[in-house]
């Protein structure tokens, strides 16, 4: 079979059991260390050279091969057009992003030279995967100098609704290169459905009848793939951990607290300051909580160099300072809230242990600690997930209790009734939730996109409409 090459912004973590930050670098390392193949991109460093030097570097079926940014690449590319400007608008948040042309210019410009640079590594029948929003022209800058093999796309994060998407200045432009993929995945139909709705309407595309879409002259195809996880390998890591060490802290009469748990990349897309406020809420509302439930926050820092991330840490400092010190006790702290990052046979031990598992995002294109939550938990004692619409997540785990991150007492409502929630309902709504995680897992992820990409065509093929297994995974 045709070797896999992966293309994403960030390549990690080398190290194994080393921890990482995001759904994108658990995802793909699972799918490839199953399948084998090249996970190619940045390697985090940002150097004084002008053009890095690339490094390989092979574990087990893997081989990586990394480069460096330099500092304008990364100024202009990462911490701008990307992260202060895609990401925020992606997210919905058109009052956190702005523009720059040079930014802009600096994306396609890292765009075009990593084409470049992984030209001479492929094979005439690999097929290339390239994954979310730092790399949407890519493919075009592979056509521009002549590299024929497939391409697929998978965007990782929540595609906006048109009238959101059109704030990016260059949109027409930018969208126009997404019509270089072969194939182009989604984590939800109502993303797929805004993608299609802007091409359709804004550029006046055409949807085919086999559900591919023709726009810009290119006929390509489009699909929805749900990232999931690999449920028995989180089994394993949450039982071997939860045998050595109890997180949870008890009270001085040794009963345990109940315990809420969130872990996120410190991001104001995950809804953080809305969640302390309902832990707040419920602490006020629900005086009965008070020293016996505690919330843990694990939240590692992330692109600490752009300014919307240094106002949402400092925010959240200073609000978990007041929660603690209007409640807490001498015997009783109610939030832990920590920046460090854990591995994961850690993080799935705590959330083994934990009572409710409080996922709260604005708007988050799948979030895969939602489902690790549910897949961490003892089938005989489960813990609750309390769930936000607004993760991709929401669409297939309706058993959670699904929240609006916006209503801040409907979410400490939330919390209360999922810290009083009997056993029977707790293991209703597991099983429920393991049987759609145990469907559309990793490798159902993983295969169908990689199926669908397969069957398309290319190269003087191209321009056929070919027919593809009716794209759409199924959600619940
Ligand atoms: C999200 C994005 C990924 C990104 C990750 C970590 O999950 O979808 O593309 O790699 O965050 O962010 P960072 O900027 O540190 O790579």
């Amino acid at each position: 079979m045709s070797r896999l090459v992966v293309v994403s912004n960030r390549v990690a973590p080398i190290e194994p059991g080393k921890a990482s930050t995001g759904g994108l670098a658990v995802g793909v390392l699972d799918a490839l260390r199953q399948s084998g193949g090249i996970w190619f991109g940045w390697n985090g460093d940002v150097t004084a050279e002008e053009v890095p030097p690339g490094k390989n570097q092979t574990q087990g079926n893997i081989t990586y091969h990394t480069f460096g940014l330099n500092k304008r690449d990364y100024d202009q590319y990462y911490r701008g057009f990307s992260n202060a400007t895609l990401w925020p608008i992606f997210h919905y948040r058109v009052d956190l992003s702005r523009y720059s042309r040079e930014e802009y210019d600096g994306y396609r410009r890292v765009n075009a030279s990593m084409a470049q640079r992984l030209k001479p590594l492929l094979k005439p029948d690999d097929i290339i995967w390239v994954h979310d929003y730092h790399l949407i022209p890519f493919a075009e800058e592979c056509r521009m100098i002549g590299i024929r093999n497939r391409i697929g796309f998978f965007l990782h994060i929540p595609f906006p609704a048109s009238e959101i998407l059109t704030a990016i200045p260059p949109h027409n432009e930018l969208l126009k290169t997404l019509c270089y993929y072969d194939l182009v995945g989604f984590q939800t139909d109502t993303d797929k459905l805004a993608f299609q709705d802007y091409i359709t309407r804004e550029v006046r595309g055409v949807l085919e009848n086999d559900g591919s879409l023709t726009a810009y002259g290119h006929n390509f195809h489009m699909g929805v793939y749900p990232i999931g996880t690999v449920p028995d390998d989180i089994i394993k890591q949450a039982e071997s951990y939860r045998a050595r060490r109890n997180f949870i802290s008890r009270s001085i009469e040794g009963i345990p607290y109940k315990t809420i748990v969130s872990v996120d990349r410190l991001d104001y897309s995950k809804g953080l300051v809305e969640r302390f406020c309902a832990f707040e809420t419920l602490l006020e509302r629900f005086p009965q909580h008070r020293k016996a439930a505690q919330f843990i926050q694990i939240a590692p820092t992330s692109r600490s160099d752009v300014k919307t991330y240094q106002n949402i840490r400092k925010q959240l400092e200073s609000q978990a300072g007041h929660i603690n010190g209007r409640f807490s006790e001498l015997d009783w702290t109610p939030i832990r809230y920590s920046n460090k990052s854990y591995d994961r046979r850690t993080i799935m031990g705590l959330f083994r242990s934990a009572d409710v598992g409080l996922v709260t995002p604005l708007r988050d294109g799948m979030n895969l600690v939602a489902k690790e939550y549910v897949a961490a938990q003892d089938p005989e004692d489960p813990g609750v997930l309390v769930l936000s619409r607004f993760a991709g997540a929401a669409r297939e785990l309706t058993s959670a209790l699904i929240v609006n991150p916006y209503d801040v007492v409907g979410m400490a409502e939330a919390l209360d009734r999922a810290i009083r929630m009997p056993l029977e309902e707790r293991k209703t709504r597991y099983e429920d939730m393991m049987r759609i995680i145990r469907k559309n897992d990793l490798a159902s992820w993983r295969d169908n996109f990689l199926k669908d990409l397969r069957s398309v065509k290319v190269g003087a093929e191209a321009g056929t409409v070919t027919t593809l297994r009716a794209v759409g995974a199924p959600v619940a």
